[in-house]
């Protein structure tokens, strides 16, 4: 609770977090996907909340462009209003973890202390980060929505990974290297040897 709060009482309800995941009969957590713009978190969240569902899986997608047209559209890309757009995003997967629900978020959340902040928000366990361990110059040369285009040119500022910070997770749960469509390779990869698994999409 900041300062600003005051006279708050929590209020417990009867129903707990374990009624509810008996109820749907699944345990809630959180996968956090970590990356640059173009390094296809949204692609892995799609797919995953998909295999999810298919195995009768009840998943919700959290993704930054998305969160960002409503919850979030009072934030811009300042890293103040960064960081409170992850923190949001963080408290609103927590409240999905605690539904039952595998509540996947996908957001570049380029900062460490933030990202860490969200984990602290679970109980051990229950936030998965997944980093998509993409180089740079492979997320530029696909360009899928024509950004790093504009940073380049200007015509955005403060792009992450172009005059902006992208903090790679330095100890995360799952590391994808998604750089092998364009033939493109990811030698020069971003990430500061991450010590958790690794695999390819
Ligand atoms: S953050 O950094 O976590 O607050 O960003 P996020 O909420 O995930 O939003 C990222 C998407 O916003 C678009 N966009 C930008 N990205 C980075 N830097 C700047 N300045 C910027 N301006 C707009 C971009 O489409 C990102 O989508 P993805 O899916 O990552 O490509």
């Amino acid at each position: 609770i900041n300062g600003k709060q005051k006279n708050i009482v929590w209020h417990d309800c009867p129903v707990t977090k374990s009624d509810r995941q008996e109820l749907i009969k699944q345990k809630g957590c959180v996968i956090w996907i970590t990356g640059l713009s173009g390094s296809g978190k949204s692609s892995l969240a799609c797919a995953l909340s998909r295999a999810l569902h298919n195995r009768g899986k009840l998943s919700y997608i959290l993704d930054g462009d998305n969160v960002r047209h409503g919850l979030n559209s009072d934030l811009s890309f300042e890293a103040d209003d960064r960081a409170e757009n992850i923190r949001r995003v963080g408290e609103v997967a927590k409240l999905f973890a605690d539904s039952g629900i595998i509540c996947i978020a996908s957001l570049i959340s380029p900062y460490r202390i933030e990202r860490a902040a969200c984990r602290a928000l679970l109980p051990q366990g229950d936030f998965i980060e997944v980093f998509m361990d993409v180089p740079l110059h492979v997320c530029e040369a696909r360009d899928p929505k024509g950004l790093y285009k504009r940073a380049r040119a200007g015509k955005i500022k403060g792009f992450t990974g172009v005059d902006d910070p992208y903090e790679a997770p330095l100890d995360c749960e799952i590391v994808i290297q998604n750089s092998r469509d364009k033939g493109l390779s990811s030698s020069s990869s971003s990430s500061s040897s991450p010590s958790s698994s690794s695999s390819s999409l």
